[in-house]
C-alpha cells in the first residue's frame, strides 16, 4: 500500500515521543511491504517561533495533501503562565481540528494486563477494565464566543451545540458499540446545562434506531466518580468536547499513565493521530517520556485510515511483548521495577522495534 503521512511533532516531549512513533511506522511498513513517504511541519510553540503563527497555512496544506496526520503534542510554559497572550500554541491544534473537521476524538482506554499495579486503583477493581470515548472535538465551550466586558472586568465562553453536531458523533458511538460491548453511556450535565438538554434529548432520538444497544445517561460529576469506583460498568462512552478532555485523563490512570493513551481525531477528511497527553514540560528533554502513547497513536492510524488491522495488532502485541518482558518506561515502573528494566523513551523505541 502506497501512502503519504504527515508528522507533525510539535513541542515539548510530543517532538521526542513522535519520533519513536514514527521509527514504528517505518518498521511496520518495512515488514509487512507498504510504501510509506513521510514530511514534517510545524505547530505550536515551534511555529510561532518560526513564522508568528501557532498553524502556518504551509502545514495546514500539507496536512490537506496527506493521507494521515501523527501528531505529538503543544504547549509551552511562557503561555500557561502568561493569560495575557493572545497568540498560543493551542489556538494551532484548535484549528486544526476545525479545519479539518475532526468532530470525533476517539479514546480508547488500553489497560494492558502486565500493567495493573501501574494504577493508584486497585488491580481487582481495574481487571478487565476496555472503555472507549467518543469526545465531540469541534464545539463545546471550546469553539463559542469568547471575550471580555465590563472593561475587562468580566470574562465569558459560550457553550454551544447544534442537533447536527450532537448526532453526528453519537451515531459513531452507537456504531461502535455495535462492535463491543453493547452498551453506551452519553454523559452530560443536563440537569444544569440547556447544551447538555439538547444532548441528551438527541441521544434519547437515536436510541430506538440501535435497539440492540442499552443506552444509560450519566451526569457529569457522577460519571467522574464511577470511573474510578467502578470502570467495568463502561463500554463505549460518547460526551461533550470539554467533559471529554477532562474524563479522558481521569481514565488513564485505568490504564496506568497519561503516556499509554493514544487518540484518533476523525471527521471529514484527514485523520490526526495523537497521544491525549499535552507537551508535559516537566521531563522536556530528561528524555524519560514514554512513548507508547504514541506508539499506539501511529496503531490506529494503521488501522483507522488505512485499514491495515494486521499491522495495527503487530503493534500493540509488540506493546504487550514489551511490557511482559518486564520493560517499563519511568511513568509507569514501580518498586518492583528492577533498575535495569526501566527504560528512557529512546531505548524503549528500540526494544519496541525489535518486537515487531
Ligand atoms: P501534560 O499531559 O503535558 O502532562 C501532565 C502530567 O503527565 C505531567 O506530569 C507529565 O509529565 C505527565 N506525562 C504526560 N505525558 C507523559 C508521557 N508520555 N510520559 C510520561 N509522563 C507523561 O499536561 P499539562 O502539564 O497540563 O500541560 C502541559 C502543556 O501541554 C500545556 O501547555 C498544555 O496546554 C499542553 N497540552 C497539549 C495537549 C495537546 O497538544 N494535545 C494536550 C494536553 C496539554
Ligand atoms: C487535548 C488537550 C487540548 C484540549 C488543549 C491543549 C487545547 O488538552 O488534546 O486533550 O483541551 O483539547
Ligand atoms: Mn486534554
Amino acid at each position: 500500500m502506497k501512502k503519504h503521512i504527515l508528522i507533525v511533532p510539535g513541542d515539548g516531549i510530543g517532538q521526542e515521543v513522535t519520533e519513536v512513533g514514527k521509527a514504528v511506522l517505518v518498521k511496520i511498513a518495512e515488514k509487512f511491504g507498504h510504501e510509506f513517504t513521510y514530511d514534517e511541519a510545524l505547530m505550536g510553540h515551534v511555529a510561532i517561533e518560526a513564522t508568528g503563527n501557532p498553524l502556518p497555512d504551509e502545514t495546514l496544506e500539507k496536512m490537506r495533501n496527506s493521507d494521515a496526520i501523527l501528531f505529538g503534542a503543544v504547549g509551552h510554559p511562557k503561555y500557561d503562565n502568561d493569560p495575557t497572550a493572545k497568540v498560543r500554541p493551542e489556538q494551532g491544534l484548535l484549528k486544526m481540528r476545525k479545519e479539518l473537521g475532526l468532530y470525533a476524538n476517539l479514546r480508547p482506554i488500553k489497560l494492558f494486563d502486565e500493567l495493573l499495579g501501574a494504577s493508584s486503583i486497585r488491580p481487582e477493581i481495574l481487571k478487565g477494565s476496555d472503555i472507549l470515548f467518543f469526545r465531540e472535538l469541534t464545539g463545546d465551550i471550546y469553539f463559542g464566543e469568547k471575550g471580555r466586558k465590563n472593561d475587562n472586568n468580566t470574562a465569558y465562553d459560550i457553550a454551544e451545540y447544534s442537533r447536527y453536531e450532537v448526532e453526528r458523533i453519537a451515531r459513531k458511538a452507537f456504531e461502535a458499540a455495535r462492535t463491543r460491548g453493547k452498551r453506551l453511556c452519553s454523559v452530560d450535565k443536563a440537569n444544569v446545562l440547556e447544551t447538555s438538554r439538547l444532548w441528551r434529548e438527541v441521544i434519547q432520538a437515536l436510541a430506538p434506531e440501535y435497539p440492540d444497544i442499552t443506552v444509560e445517561h450519566q451526569f457529569v460529576d457522577a460519571a467522574a466518580m464511577m470511573l474510578i469506583k467502578d470502570p467495568k460498568r463502561f463500554d463505549v462512552v460518547v460526551t461533550a468536547n470539554l467533559f471529554g478532555d477532562i474524563l479522558t485523563d481521569e481514565a488513564s490512570q485505568i490504564a496506568g499513565s497519561m503516556g499509554m493513551l493514544a487518540s484518533a481525531s476523525v471527521g471529514d477528511s484527514t485523520g490526526v493521530y495523537e497521544p491525549i497527553h499535552g507537551s508535559a514540560h516537566d521531563i522536556t528533554g530528561k528524555g524519560v517520556a514514554n512513548p507508547l502513547a504514541s506508539v499506539l497513536s501511529a496503531g490506529l492510524l494503521l488501522d483507522i485510515s488505512f485499514g491495515l488491522k494486521e499491522e495495527s495488532e503487530a503493534i500493540i502485541s509488540a506493546v504487550d511483548k514489551l511490557l511482559k518482558d518486564g520493560f517499563r518506561t519511568r511513568d509507569i515502573a514501580d518498586a518492583t521495577t528492577p533498575a535495569d528494566k526501566v527504560l528512557n523513551t529512546q531505548q524503549a523505541g528500540e526494544e519496541l522495534l525489535k518486537r515487531i
